[in-house]
Parts: structure tokens; C-alpha cells; sequence
């Protein structure tokens, strides 16, 4: 791959080797959604989710504090917990009755005198607990990787963009209506590739969504100069600043009209004029490696790798807590409408994104480049955006920055000073370093 010039390997949609690195290099070290705070609001609450393919058990604590450990009994590995949600004392193992408190400690077993002194040390055998667990406003963040830099740094200058979803008014957010799962048989990075930039497909993908959704009226048109793709560490939002794209494609009335009355005034006064303009505007995100949502439409979701060739989607509804209940109901039907399992826009994404992925796969196929150059020379300085900035929506340039960064830690070798600063427009030169020889320089 090179994405200086604008072009990737179609290897890194199947290959066995590089997903086992990518889980190994990328999953095993990024900082991870795993949670939202309010779904685990008191002790005992907890839910369970997956680091990559380790599965594991996000529980709120005693003293408020929450703790992520491994799904699996240290005896022979089954899941402790094969539930989605709920609240608990302790984690009963199925197989041979292992417990564990809500801490992950090993409290003890069925028949415990089978053991002899000396079998086993219960202090030594819990549940293996991630290296660290953080929050940035409601969203909770594991890693398994004592090494990594702090969240907020993770995040860098990509706060400023993801601000204009968590924090645009007094209260917060939360994930409303429970979680919707799908499977689809396409690689995790097609779904946060088109989520971090891909704007471009949506007028075209989603034409008779839009149409059938807004008594036929076509995709709004994109304003090529006063719209931009930003991105940090891998992380992106592509934006427009018109203000009412997406609330528009949501097709729900009151809540275009609870936006420009109610929230958006609120908005502006809290993170300024410009990032209300850019929330309701087309616009979509990804934080890296594999979380995604639509600020207007207020879907938010993770893309759950399943081998290199399947993605387990996660899907919520993401709302202010403070927003009045009935606007709650009309943006839960609107994000059904469009973006649930049965959604305009949904299916569209899905049945792509799986014949991308197969037919990559194809022997001769493979060894062909994928074109990722589109706006290659549109970057600018920007006054007031942080990050790095491309003019024009319709623009490669946050999957090349997704890319870059997942590049950047496929190459670093397990240690986090390798990897290089991608956090903003202090960048500058070559947009990727030279990259020794070996599996990863596709
Ligand atoms: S595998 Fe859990 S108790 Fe045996
Ligand atoms: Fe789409």
C-alpha cells in the first residue's frame, strides 16, 4: 500500500496473517469502546462485549468504579457469562462451577474439596483483568496494553469533533432501546472506513432510501468547498457546515424542529457557532479502530471483528438524556427507519461491503490496487479546524488517515514511542514514512 500515492492492497480484506496481526498489533493495544457509562448505571450492573475476538465482561463495582476481565474461566476457558446484560452478585462458571465476584476474583467451587492443599491458590487464579479502563464523557474505553498513551491523548485533537456528539448539551448522553446485533459477511474495516469518510457513496448507495424516505426528494447536494474531512490518529469526521443534512434525511419533523428551536441555539452557545452548524449537517465519524456514528441521525455503533472475512455490528440510538421523551421515540423511529436492521440505509451498506469483501479475495483479483486518491491535493490549513483537513466531502482523505494509522501500528512492533504522531496538521511533509520490507509492506 501506499497511501501517499493513493492506493491500498486488497490483501488487507482477507488475509488470515494480517487479521491474526491486526488483532495482535491493533486490537490487543488500542483503547476500546466497550461500554457506555449509563448502561451500567449501579453496582453490579454489567454487560458483555468483545476486545477484538476476546470476549469480555464490563461490570460496574462497589465503589462505582468499573472494571473490564476476560469472559473466560481460567479452569478451561468457557464463557463465565453468556449473558448480554444484566445486574449480578457473581459469575458462575456452567462447566464445573467455578465462581467469581464482580471483581473477577475467584471466590471458589463446586465440590471444592476435590482439590488437596497446594491444587490451586484462588488469589491467583481470577479473572484476567484488561491493563487499564477509562471514560471520555459517558464512553468507557479498555485496553489491554499497560503502554498505551492516556485516553485523552489517544483521542488528541479528535475531542474537538466528537465533542459535537457527547458533550452538545447539559447532562450527557445514553444509549436508548437496548442493542440491535447483525452479522455481515465483509471485513471490520469497511464498515469504519465508510463511516470515517466515505460520503461520497451516500448519493449514489442510498438514492432510493433517501427518495422512498422524503416524499422523493434526491440526496442533498454536497457543497464541495464548505465541506471538510478532519482527521486525528485515525480517528475522523467528515462534515458539511449547512446544519441540517442529516436531521433532514432522519425524516422525523419534531426533530428538526426540536434542533433548530431547542438544541441547536443551546449548541452554539456551549461549543460555538460552527460545530452546531457541523452536527446536523451530512456528516459521518469512526474513533479508530472500529467505532462509528452519525451525529444528525444519531446512530452509534462497533464493528466487531469476526475473522477476516465477518463483522458482528453493534448498534444504539445515542440521545441526550435531557431531550424531552417524545423527541427520544421520534429519533429512535427515525434511526429504525434508516439505519436499523431492517432501515433505508442500512442493507444498502451491507450487501456492498460483502461483495467487496469476496471479491478481493479472488487469487488474481488480489494482486490488483484499490484506488484511495480521491482529493489527494485538497489539504489546507485551517484556522479554526483541529486535525488534519481536507477540503470537499466527497475525498479519500480520512480513509487514507484511518489507513495511515492502522499502517503505522501494524508496523510498530508492539511498542507505542514507534508510532508515529498523526494527531494533526503539525504534521507536515510526507504523509507516511518509509516502510521496511515484510508482511506489512503491501
Ligand atoms: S471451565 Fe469453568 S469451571 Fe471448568
Ligand atoms: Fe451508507
Amino acid at each position: 500500500m501506499d497511501l501517499d500515492e493513493g492506493w491500498l492492497s486488497r490483501r488487507i480484506f482477507h488475509d488470515q496473517d494480517i487479521y491474526e496481526a491486526e488483532m495482535r498489533n491493533i486490537f490487543a493495544r488500542c483503547w476500546l469502546f466497550v461500554a457506555h457509562e449509563t448502561q451500567i448505571p449501579n453496582p453490579g450492573d454489567f454487560l458483555t462485549t468483545y476486545m477484538g475476538e476476546d470476549a469480555v465482561i464490563v461490570c460496574r463495582q462497589k465503589d462505582l468504579s468499573i472494571k473490564v476481565f476476560v469472559n473466560s474461566c481460567p479452569h478451561r476457558g468457557n464463557k463465565v457469562c453468556y449473558a448480554d446484560a444484566g445486574n449480578a452478585r457473581r459469575f458462575v462458571c456452567n462447566y464445573h462451577g467455578w465462581g467469581f465476584d464482580t471483581a473477577g476474583k475467584l471466590q471458589g467451587m463446586h465440590e471444592e474439596y476435590c482439590y488437596d492443599p497446594g491444587d490451586i491458590d484462588k488469589s491467583k487464579w481470577g479473572l484476567k483483568e484488561v491493563a487499564k479502563v477509562d471514560s471520555y464523557k459517558g464512553l468507557v474505553f479498555a485496553t489491554f496494553d499497560p503502554a498505551v498513551p492516556s485516553l485523552a491523548d489517544y483521542l488528541g485533537d479528535y475531542r474537538w469533533y466528537l465533542d459535537c456528539i457527547v458533550d452538545n448539551d447539559e447532562g450527557g448522553t445514553e444509549l436508548i432501546g437496548g442493542c440491535i446485533k447483525s452479522i455481515i459477511p465483509a471485513n471490520w474495516k469497511f464498515g469504519v472506513e465508510n463511516f470515517v469518510g466515505d460520503a461520497y457513496h451516500a448519493g449514489w448507495t442510498h438514492d432510493s432510501g433517501t427518495r422512498a424516505m422524503n416524499d422523493g426528494n434526491p440526496f442533498p447536494p454536497i457543497d464541495m468547498v464548505n465541506s471538510f474531512h478532519a482527521s486525528a490518529n485515525g480517528h475522523g469526521h467528515e462534515f458539511g457546515l449547512e446544519g441540517v443534512g442529516d436531521i433532514f434525511l432522519l425524516g422525523r419533523p419534531k426533530v428538526m424542529e426540536y434542533y433548530n428551536s431547542v438544541l441547536r441555539p443551546r449548541m452554539a452557545k456551549r461549543l460555538g457557532e460552527r460545530r452546531s452548524m457541523i452536527f446536523g449537517s451530512v456528516a459521518s465519524a469512526s474513533i479508530f479502530p472500529n467505532v462509528s456514528y452519525l451525529p444528525g441521525i444519531s446512530t452509534f455503533r462497533t464493528w466487531l471483528p469476526k475473522g477476516p472475512m465477518q463483522l458482528e455490528l453493534r448498534t444504539w440510538v445515542i440521545v441526550n438524556r435531557n431531550m424531552p421523551d417524545e423527541i427520544k421515540e421520534e429519533i429512535t423511529t427515525g434511526v429504525m427507519q434508516t439505519f436499523g436492521p431492517g432501515g433505508a440505509f442500512e442493507m444498502d451498506d451491507g450487501e456492498n461491503w460483502e461483495n467487496c469483501t469476496l471479491s478481493n479475495r479472488g487469487v488474481v483479483t488480489r494482486e490488483e490496487k484499490l484506488h484511495y486518491r480521491c482529493g489527494i491535493g485538497r489539504k489546507l490549513d485551517h484556522p479554526e479546524f483541529p486535525g488534519t483537513i481536507y477540503r470537499g466531502q466527497y475525498n479519500d482523505a480520512n480513509q487514507r488517515g484511518f489507513y495511515r494509522r492502522w499502517q503505522d501500528l501494524m508496523n510498530a512492533g508492539g511498542a507505542w514511542s514507534e508510532v508515529p504522531d498523526r494527531n494533526s496538521n503539525r504534521l507536515r511533509g510526507r504523509e507516511t514514512r518509509d516502510l521496511p520490507g515484510g508482511l506489512l509492506n503491501l
